[in-house]
């Protein structure tokens, strides 16, 4: 069994344990024939995550793409950043630097020439709402049909960016179906085409967010979020 505390001891980021949990199991589902792409590794916290699950799995490839120079909040709090060093030391480290490719680039670069099926895209980068639907835009068509697509810091009008590009996505898309909530992850299901039942359980499941993202705000407005 996949011991997160154990795997991620020391290794600073935002990222849960029901998130982790969430991450290994969908990667150790993923088929060796496709490939698993995370946008915003930082110190490494998700691959390990993903890495794991995919160790486990069918040892599907994962392109961990970042310029790792942090995004605008982590420069303005941290000045200058290089998180390359200790994000390689990290995976290996923890055992899964062989399943993982770093790609030292933006999403938008990565992208550009990515010629693998994705079965798992975990959208973690830049928050701002113009570069998560860029992330959204680039890589959803690399997706397969009963790929999933999972979005960091959805959960909340904190983050405008990813909680408004997946609000759009769950009321207007008839690609996704099948939304989850697990933590401050909104993820969901590609598909050929959506049914209305579908489209309702997604108008369904933007409410419920919405109601569970009161609570997680105050909560982190009490608690504060954890970093580094
Ligand atoms: C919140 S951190 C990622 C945390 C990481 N997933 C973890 O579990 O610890 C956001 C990362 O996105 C990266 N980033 C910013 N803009 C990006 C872009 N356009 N493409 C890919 N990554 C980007 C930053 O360098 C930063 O390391």
């Amino acid at each position: 069994m996949f011991d997160f505390k154990k795997a991620t001891e020391n290794v600073g980021g935002w990222l849960t344990r029901a998130e982790g949990l969430f991450l290994y199991n969908t990667a150790k589902k993923v088929k060796a024939e496709n490939v698993i792409v995370e946008i915003g590794s930082w110190k490494g916290r998700s691959a390990i995550c993903l890495g794991n699950g995919s160790k486990d799995g069918n040892k599907a490839k994962i392109f961990a793409i970042d310029p790792h120079v942090g995004s605008p909040e982590h420069q303005k709090r941290f000045r200058k950043i290089d998180t390359f060093e200790e994000f390689r030391q990290n995976i290996d480290r923890a055992g899964v630097a062989h399943y993982i490719e770093p790609v030292r680039d933006t999403s938008e670069n990565a992208a550009e020439n990515f010629k693998h099926q994705v079965e798992l895209v975990f959208i973690d980068g830049h928050h701002g709402y113009k570069f998560v639907k860029l992330d959204f835009n680039l890589w959803f068509p690399k997706v397969v049909n009963g790929g999933i697509l999972a979005f960091h810091d959805s959960w909340h009008l904190h983050f405008a960016g990813p909680y408004l590009v997946t609000a759009i996505l769950l009321l207007t898309s008839s690609r996704i179906k099948n939304p989850q909530l697990v933590d401050t992850i909104t993820c969901f299901e590609k598909v050929e085409k959506n049914s209305a039942v579908h489209r309702l359980e997604n108008i369904g499941f933007l409410i419920y967010r919405a109601l569970f993202g009161i609570i997680g705000f105050f909560k982190l407005i009490l608690y504060g979020r954890k970093a580094i």
